[in-house]
């Protein structure tokens, strides 16, 4: 099998949302689609081990704003690399509650669900949600997994479906690498010349961790 096969599907970039007993969480997901019209039905794909899944199951109901190419790639860090078992990821962003889920308020789009089903595969829960509410939050051109990739630069995390463990090492050449979210620094700027309070532009890390490889 060819792992760089499934370089060649396309995905979005979305936070999924979930309330934790009152309390707003979610994570970074690019495994998320519509499933059917009529009525209309999205899945999503959450690892167990994410403390959304947790979330997702104990209130039944998940929110995905879909990211834009405009949205700040920090959110995408936030969501994307930490857990909110421990920390407040809601606090670092603006958001709304729409359909009485918790929605950013960077983001193209979002779409409110009721799981009406699920499916255990070995690492991931698959969500199937009923549509309860989906609004055009601003005009802008949808994130796609691939601009993140090749445009913000950023790294898949070992928990998101699509992770390839090859990643991890692609690109030989010598560059500073963030050790939290693992985004390689490539800006026209000479890394030592950055500012000292620069700070990883996914994940917010500062500049003096990053690490040369
Ligand atoms: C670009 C990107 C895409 C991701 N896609 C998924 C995904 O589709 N499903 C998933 O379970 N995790 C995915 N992840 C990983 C989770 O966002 C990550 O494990 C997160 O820290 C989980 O947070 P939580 O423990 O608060 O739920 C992705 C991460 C990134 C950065």
């Amino acid at each position: 099998m060819d792992p760089k096969a499934f370089y060649a599907m396309s995905y979005g970039v979305y936070v999924v949302s979930a309330w934790d007993n009152g309390r707003p969480t979610g994570c970074t997901a690019n495994c998320a689609a519509q499933i059917t019209s009529s009525p209309a039905t999205v899945m999503v794909s959450i690892n167990k081990d994410n403390y959304t899944n947790k979330c997702i199951k104990d209130c039944g109901h998940f929110a995905i704003s879909v990211l834009a190419e405009t949205s700040d790639p920090a959110i995408i860090g936030t969501f994307g690399f930490r857990s909110g078992q421990d920390y407040n990821k809601f606090d670092d962003v603006d958001y709304s509650v729409k359909d009485k889920m918790p929605v950013l308020d960077d983001c193209c789009a979002y779409i409110a669900c009721k799981v009406i089903d699920k499916m255990e595969t070995s690492t991931h829960t698959v969500f199937l949600g009923e549509v309860i509410g989906a609004e055009t939050v601003k005009k802008a051109t949808p994130m796609t997994y691939a601009y993140y990739h090749g445009v913000i630069k950023g790294k898949t995390a070992k928990n998101a479906p699509t992770y390839i463990a090859e990643e991890e090492n692609a690109g030989a050449a010598e560059k500073y690498t963030c050790p939290v979210c693992k985004y390689e620094y490539d800006g026209d700027i000479p890394f030592e010349e950055l500012p000292d309070d620069w700070v990883c532009p996914i994940c917010g890390a500062p500049k003096k961790i990053f690490e040369k490889k």
